[in-house]
């Protein structure tokens, strides 16, 4: 199906909607896994604002992507009480195996990692999400079999 195709079923569906730009990017994820570059600009003229405007507010949510993820996500907790155990260490070190930044996919297209704010695991930092899932006391050597798992 077309692009034009699916976006004019998305674009109807949220019509009578006020403040539509949530709901019709959330549709679109859903759809596409990401956000498209083309179809930035056909929100972006269905709702008569600026393509920048689209896209300030797909950066301001951490919730969307405008790159296809990757198989595995894996979401290392960044708060505080996870800092108090050693998540900054653990994130510098997940970065550096898989080679990318929060947000970045590995070049296999195995992982996508991205930061997290409070998994409400506090009790048991450093905490992280591999695909939905929560884990705890993640240190180095169970960070390693998790991207290892992964495929990264
Ligand atoms: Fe990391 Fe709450 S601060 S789970």
């Amino acid at each position: 199906v077309q692009t034009i195709e699916i976006m004019q079923g998305i674009l109807a569906r949220h019509a009578k909607q006020e403040g539509p730009l949530l709901p019709i990017l959330h549709s679109v994820q859903a759809e596409y896994g990401f956000i498209p570059v083309d179809v930035v600009q056909i929100i972006a003229d269905h709702l008569n604002i600026t393509r920048a405007e689209v896209h300030g507010v797909i950066s301001f949510y951490h919730d969307f992507r405008d790159a296809p993820a990757g198989k595995h996500i894996i979401k290392i907790c960044r708060a505080e009480a996870c800092q108090s155990v050693g998540a900054n260490a653990l994130s510098d070190r997940a970065l550096e195996k898989l080679g990318v930044e929060w947000g970045g996919t590995t070049a296999n297209s195995s992982v996508t990692i991205e930061a997290v704010y409070c998994l409400g695991l506090c009790a048991c930092g450093p905490a992280a999400m591999v695909d939905g899932k929560v884990v705890g006391r993640v240190d180095g050597a169970k960070l390693d079999k998790l991207l290892a798992e992964a495929g990264a």
